[in-house]
Parts: structure tokens; C-alpha cells; sequence
């Protein structure tokens, strides 16, 4: 595989590292990204990232890509989305987003979301890295973009910490996630689920997170998020309760 190459589209002033952050100059992986040990130790889901793109094409047109344009629209300014996969949010991006950062673990994918956005001619900036570890400034995004991640990231509470640490106050994270059964028999039981069988076939996914209350517990406000069903998805997703919205980060 060739050298990482970043994505600029022809909106992103070229010559200028989104990885270094707005006062930044340097090129990544620059001295935050060294400090916060961007390549961090991470089991790599190699099988799963050449199945998704086309398992997850299947149902953009039943309601997910509605769902994502949906989430999406309302955002402007600097924007960074985590664990973009083959950049299947990067079509609904409105034009208000001026600077689109994407973070994704995955060489594959990363290939596809780089093709995905030269062939929309966005701009955008897909680089390697995980959630845990972001190599951005502090209150450097208007926005942070996770759909269907959070349920895959190794350390959740590092992750949400770490988005929280690059929104800048009032900053929005825009979410798409699936979430645990608030019936604690079936938390129990999807647990078990993840343990035994579907976080190791599904690249880490997990259908038994607590991501509500994680995100409160990170300082986010979470009075714009909703419970929604996605029944377009696979089984057991489509079993599922979601979360859909924003959580904030004060002000
Ligand atoms: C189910 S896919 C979703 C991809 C994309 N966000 C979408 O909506 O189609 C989960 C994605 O999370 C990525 N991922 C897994 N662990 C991650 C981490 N620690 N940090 C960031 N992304 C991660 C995976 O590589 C994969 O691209």
C-alpha cells in the first residue's frame, strides 16, 4: 500500500496541516498527535472493513441515507467525523461545512472515503487514527459527526473524553448510534451476544453499550438526542433502540 496521501478537495486551502488545528502549522503527525499517541495499540478489522461498503450500500436507499442527510444538514463551520468507513455520510454534508476532518482506522475504508469524496469534489481530509486518540487542538470543531461508531470504539469513555476535548463550548457531537436495551435482562443478554459471537465478527461492534449515560457522564448535553427504531437494519440492530440527535458540550 502506497503512502497515506490526505484528501483535499477544492474548497480546503491547500498547504494547511487540519490535523495541527486552526493555530497549528505543522504537518501531522505533528507534536499533538506524538503527545497523544495517535497510533495507539488497536485490533484491526480487516475482514469486516471489506464487507461493510457493500452491506451497508444495501440500505442507504431503505431509509438510512435519509436518516444521514436528516442529521446532517444543519451543520456549518470546521467539522470532524470519527470513524467515517467509506465516507457513506460524506454525500450529505450541506455546503455551510466549510472544513470536513475525517478520523478512520481502517486502511480500506480510508481508500474508498478518499475516492468517495474526490468524486464529489468535497473537501475533506480523510487520516488515520481512533477516537481515543484525536491529534487535534482542544476547542478546535464546530462539530464532531459519529454514526454507528461509538458502538465500536475499544474504550468508549476515551473517546466521547476526547471529542468532548476538541468541540469548542457550545460545540455540537451529531450522532447516529445503536444502543443497549434499557430492559436489563436483555442488556444482560446482549452482553452475552457481543462476548461470544458478534463483536468478533462485526469489527468490535457492541449492541449492548450504554451510550446514553456515557455521553452525559462525559459533560455532554444530551437533551437534543432521541430514541429512534431503524427497522431497515440487519437483525439484531433492527431489534435495536437508537439514538439520534446532538449532545452538546456547554457552552
Ligand atoms: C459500522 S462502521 C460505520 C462507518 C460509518 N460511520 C457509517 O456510518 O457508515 C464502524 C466504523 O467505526 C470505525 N472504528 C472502529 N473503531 C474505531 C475507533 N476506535 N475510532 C474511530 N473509528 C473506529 C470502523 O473502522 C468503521 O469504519
Amino acid at each position: 500500500m502506497g503512502p497515506e496521501r490526505p484528501v483535499r478537495g477544492r474548497h480546503l486551502p491547500r498547504g494547511r496541516d487540519p490535523a495541527a488545528g486552526r493555530r497549528g502549522g505543522r504537518r501531522a503527525p505533528g507534536p499533538v498527535a506524538e503527545r497523544r499517541g495517535v497510533n495507539m495499540a488497536r485490533r484491526s478489522h480487516r475482514l469486516f472493513a471489506r464487507w461493510y461498503p457493500k452491506a451497508a450500500a444495501s440500505i442507504e436507499d431503505r431509509g438510512l441515507g435519509e436518516q444521514r442527510a436528516r442529521l446532517l444538514a444543519g451543520l456549518s463551520g470546521r467539522v470532524l467525523e470519527v470513524g467515517s468507513g467509506h465516507g457513506a455520510n460524506f454525500p450529505h454534508y450541506p455546503p455551510a461545512v466549510t472544513e470536513l476532518v475525517a478520523v478512520e482506522p481502517e486502511a480500506a475504508l480510508r481508500d474508498l472515503a478518499r475516492e468517495q469524496a474526490d468524486g464529489l469534489g468535497l473537501a475533506a481530509t480523510v487520516l488515520d487514527g481512533q477516537a481515543e486518540r484525536l491529534a487535534f487542538e482542544n476547542d478546535s470543531f464546530d462539530a464532531v459527526v459519529s454514526t454507528l461508531v461509538l458502538c465500536s470504539v475499544e474504550d468508549q469513555d476515551r473517546a466521547l473524553a476526547e471529542i468532548h476535548r476538541v468541540l469548542k463550548p457550545g460545540g455540537r457531537l451529531v450522532l447516529l448510534e445503536h444502543v443497549g436495551s434499557e430492559n436489563r435482562n436483555l442488556r444482560a443478554l446482549e452482553y452475552l451476544f457481543d462476548v461470544v459471537i458478534w463483536s468478533h465478527v462485526m469489527g468490535g461492534c457492541h449492541t449492548s453499550r450504554g451510550t446514553g449515560a456515557a455521553l452525559a457522564a462525559a459533560g455532554f448535553d444530551t437533551a437534543g438526542l432521541e430514541p429512534r427504531r431503524l427497522p431497515y437494519l440487519p437483525y439484531p440492530l433492527k431489534a435495536s433502540p437508537h439514538l439520534a440527535g446532538e449532545a452538546r458540550k456547554p457552552a
